[in-house]
């Protein structure tokens, strides 16, 4: 059997819960954004950790919204559901009424893709069943669906997001069946006549333990969705908008999703990058943060059985400084 994220039955188990509410510290009650609500796992735990919690759930899937908001009925109080990017944070806020900064005691980014999203066939997250290749989180709007994406970018382009994205090697040979394919007038319209395609292109042996084609969808969900666009400007306005001592934790699944977390974190820690000989810094770091997570912390092997979703999973934590300076290069 190939490795996944869980299948259709599998029930939804929120990634790293302890570790997350125990970052953000939500005993003593106040307003928590949940950024990424998915299926509303976080903010329920957030929410029964203290009748003084309030939380903003934002998602820009409407389906997730909806879910959340029947699971998260019995807080219907203390929960408010707003469908948003969560890089709309402070318009997110404004919408709910309030907007105010320096007002949130917490951030939660679980980002990704959520369980229902990708055990709903008709999503085409998946190549498990066969759907129309869409792959929108916000789907039904008018962004591009993977299909689109596939019969529209040149072969150079797709080789690229395959191989950045997917970290996939054959990504060149992906990218020439799929043109050519296209150039044949038959171009990739659903799951399965794509996952057949690179299964065929890359070869795969029976005992492999994931799906050759797993990779490549990935990569293309990350590129439909402009997964890592906007994310450091998301965790730049997160900060503002929290109280000091409020608290911003991030969960990643993808090496290029950490890699930008855990550099957006040290700037806003006012750790410089530009070169030293700079005479100013030119790279944004203030003195906003402190990091809580020396390094990232990761779900226990217990975990990483009961749930394989987890296995990527990396959380970091900061805390917003009570006073904020710039930051100058050193
Ligand atoms: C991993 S799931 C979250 C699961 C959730 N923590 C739970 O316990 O149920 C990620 C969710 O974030 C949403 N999402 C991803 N990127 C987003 C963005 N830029 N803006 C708003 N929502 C986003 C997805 O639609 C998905 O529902």
């Amino acid at each position: 059997m190939f490795a996944s994220g869980g299948g259709p039955d599998a029930p939804h188990r929120p990634v790293l819960l302890a570790q997350s509410v125990g970052y953000l510290a939500p005993e003593r009650g106040g307003l928590f954004v949940d950024a990424t609500l998915g299926l509303g796992g976080h903010s329920k735990a957030l929410l029964e950790a203290s009748p003084l919690v309030r939380v903003l759930g934002i998602d820009r899937d409407r389906e997730a919204l909806q879910f959340a908001t029947a699971r998260l009925t019995g807080f219907h109080q203390r929960f408010r559901a707003v469908h948003a990017n969560f890089n709309e944070i402070a318009r997110a806020l404004e919408e709910a009424g309030k907007a105010k900064p320096n007002k949130v005691s917490g951030v939660l980014a679980d980002l990704g893709v959520s369980s229902l999203q990708f055990d709903t066939a008709e999503r085409g997250f998946s190549f498990r069943q066969d759907a129309p290749l869409d792959m929108r989180m916000n789907a039904g709007s008018e962004e591009e669906t993977a299909a689109e994406l596939l019969a529209r970018l040149p072969e150079e382009e797709i080789a690229r997001i395959i191989f950045e994205y997917g970290e996939e090697r054959k990504s060149r040979r992906i990218a020439r069946w799929i043109v050519e394919r296209r150039e044949a007038g038959r171009a990739i319209e659903t799951t399965v006549e794509l996952a057949a395609l690179v299964a065929r292109a890359v070869g795969y042996k029976r005992t492999d333990r994931i799906h050759p084609a797993t990779r490549t969808f990935q990569a293309l969900r990350i590129a439909v969705n402009h997964e890592l666009e906007g994310l450091e400007a998301f965790l730049e306005a997160s900060v503002d908008l929290l109280q000091p001592s409020g608290r911003l934790v991030v969960i990643s699944f993808h090496s290029l999703e950490d890699r930008i977390v855990k550099r957006a974190l040290r700037r806003l820690a006012g750790q410089c990058e530009c070169d030293p000989r700079l005479p100013v810094c030119a790279c944004g770091a203030r003195r906003a943060v402190e990091i809580l997570t020396r390094r990232p912390v990761t779900p226990t092997e217990a975990e990483m059985n009961e749930n394989p979703r987890a296995r990527s999973a990396k959380l970091r934590a900061c805390r917003k400084l009570e006073d904020v300076a710039v930051a100058t290069a050193t």
